[in-house]
């Protein structure tokens, strides 16, 4: 690290992109090499997703939203195999969050100005101390701006389609190809069209493109960046 001597405070890394650029499990790599903490913050998105639907909140009920918010405690930590765990009000809902459901509400919560504002700050205190690597939508353009590193992880639309239909066929799931390219359009509409902290690149974000880039690739460029950042 270049820091002229001086003793500097571990860096903060930021990654933003669309759904299925592959950041998580790039993210989670490159933190076991490069000695920093992943934190995925899709996971606290989700992670109130399903408790709006555990409490039949409608996500565009800003009141109820806000209400429920102010309300939970929320703990974030990182477990021994890189993943970001969850804890609302006392109980651990990580293994909650993978659902198509929760994906839904997660989406539509992530929308909504008091579930934005409440995670805010929770993403900038877990991210205080530094040593971090920092996964979302907004985080080197809003959550934090000032990050050492700022990286747009993505792919082609077709790419990230290929890869998700993969994954859906493994487990046996019908879905064709083009509906899930369908998908992966129309939640790359939603993410970057909303009003609020939309997906975008920061402006001094290094983009990287992961269609035609093999996984180790990927991760021993950003692991490179990393070190001279
Ligand atoms: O990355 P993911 O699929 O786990 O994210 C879940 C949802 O949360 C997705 O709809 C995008 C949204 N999200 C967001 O708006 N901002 C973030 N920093 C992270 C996720």
């Amino acid at each position: 690290m270049a820091d002229g001597g001086e003793t500097r405070r571990p860096p903060v890394v930021a990654v933003d992109g669309p759904a299925g650029a592959g950041k998580s499990t790039v993210c989670r790599e490159v933190a076991r090499r490069c000695g920093l903490t992943y934190l995925d913050t899709g996971a606290l998105y989700r992670a109130i997703g399903y408790t709006a639907l555990q409490r039949g909140i409608d996500p565009l009920d800003d009141h109820a939203m806000e209400a429920l918010c102010q309300g939970l405690d929320i703990e974030v930590a990182t477990a021994a195999d890189g993943t970001t765990r969850v804890v609302v009000d006392g109980e651990d809902v990580t293994t909650h969050l993978r659902t198509p459901e929760v994906s839904l509400s997660a989406s539509r919560v992530s929308a909504r100005p008091p579930v934005r504002a409440r995670l805010l700050d929770l993403q900038r205190r877990a991210a205080a101390r530094g040593g971090v690597i920092v996964d979302g939508r907004d985080i080197g353009t809003v959550v934090l701006p000032d990050a050492d590193l700022k990286i747009f992880l993505t792919a082609s639309p077709e790419e990230r389609a290929r890869r998700r239909h993969q994954e859906l066929a493994a487990k046996g799931d019908p879905a064709t190809y083009e509906a899930t390219l369908a998908d992966v359009i129309a939640r790359d509409a939603a993410d970057s069209g909303r009003a609020i902290a939309p997906l975008k690149a920061a402006a001094d974000a290094v983009t990287m493109d992961t269609s035609d880039t093999p996984f180790e690739q990927v991760v021993t460029r950003l692991c490179a960046r990393i070190a001279a950042a």
